[in-house]
């Protein structure tokens, strides 16, 4: 399991912090893990993702997020925008470089699944062209059940291989939150690693072992 793309439902479900949690728990169990924000939006000084990301692995930031961009837009109306652009083969480069690097590679996606990186070019055509399994992000809360279908469904209409799912942020007041595991398990066969909303960045033991065992650690 070399490289693997966290993708999500939206943008803010918290791949970010899954990544990290993740890159944490492969570490304390001794893996050379790297992490990989190929392209980042939103940046004002400092790329956020890839500060926290480098912080779990010591990577340099300009190793985990190699192209930035300051407008809150997905990379390809960014590009635009900003009228600076960047190169899909460089990218790919340094993904064979860091995939050589590290026993596994966490490459957290910006957004969606279906968000463009270039012209007629999405995250999904990333995975597919990279050889990226992928596990899908989503919220624990009302809302997740369409937004995570669709996520699941368009994955496997893109042949990709998905290797789990997890809900994210329960907090114990949505009601929803109750039924959303079942209901994602029946439609999609997977059953969700469910994920508490925390105060800080901290897993529990259980969380830990769950997200290991979706990257068959
Ligand atoms: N389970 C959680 N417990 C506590 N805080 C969380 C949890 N999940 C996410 N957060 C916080 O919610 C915010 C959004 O999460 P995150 O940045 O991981 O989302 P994202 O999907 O990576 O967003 P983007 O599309 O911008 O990359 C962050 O401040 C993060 O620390
Ligand atoms: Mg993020």
């Amino acid at each position: 399991m070399p490289a693997i793309l966290i993708t999500g439902t939206d943008t803010g479900v918290g791949k970010t912090f899954i990544t990290y949690s993740l890159a944490l728990a492969l570490k304390e169990r001794g893996v050379k893990v790297g992490c990989f924000k190929p392209v980042e939006t939103y940046v004002r000084d400092v790329p956020e993702d890839g500060r926290l990301l480098a912080s779990a692995t010591g990577q340099p930031i300009e190793e985990v997020v190699p192209v930035s961009f300051s407008l809150p837009l997905a990379p390809y109306p960014a590009e635009i925008e900003e009228e600076k652009s960047f190169s899909l083969e460089e990218l790919r480069e340094h993904f064979f470089l860091l995939r050589e690097r590290y026993e596994v590679l966490l490459v957290e996606g910006a957004g969606g699944i279906a968000v463009p990186l270039k012209e007629n070019y999405t995250y999904a055509d990333l995975a597919k062209d990279w050889g990226l399994p992928i596990i899908i992000v989503g919220r624990a809360g009302l809302g997740t059940l369409n937004h995570t279908y669709l996520t699941w469904h368009y994955a496997r209409s893109m042949s990709l291989k998905i290797l789990g799912i997890v809900l994210n942020g329960f907090t114990g007041e949505d009601v929803s939150e109750r039924t959303n595991p079942r209901i994602v398990y029946e439609m999609t066969g997977f059953q969700p690693v469910c994920i508490k909303r925390h105060g800080g960045l901290s897993l529990s033991e259980e969380e830990r072992s769950s997200l290991l065992a979706l990257v068959g650690f």
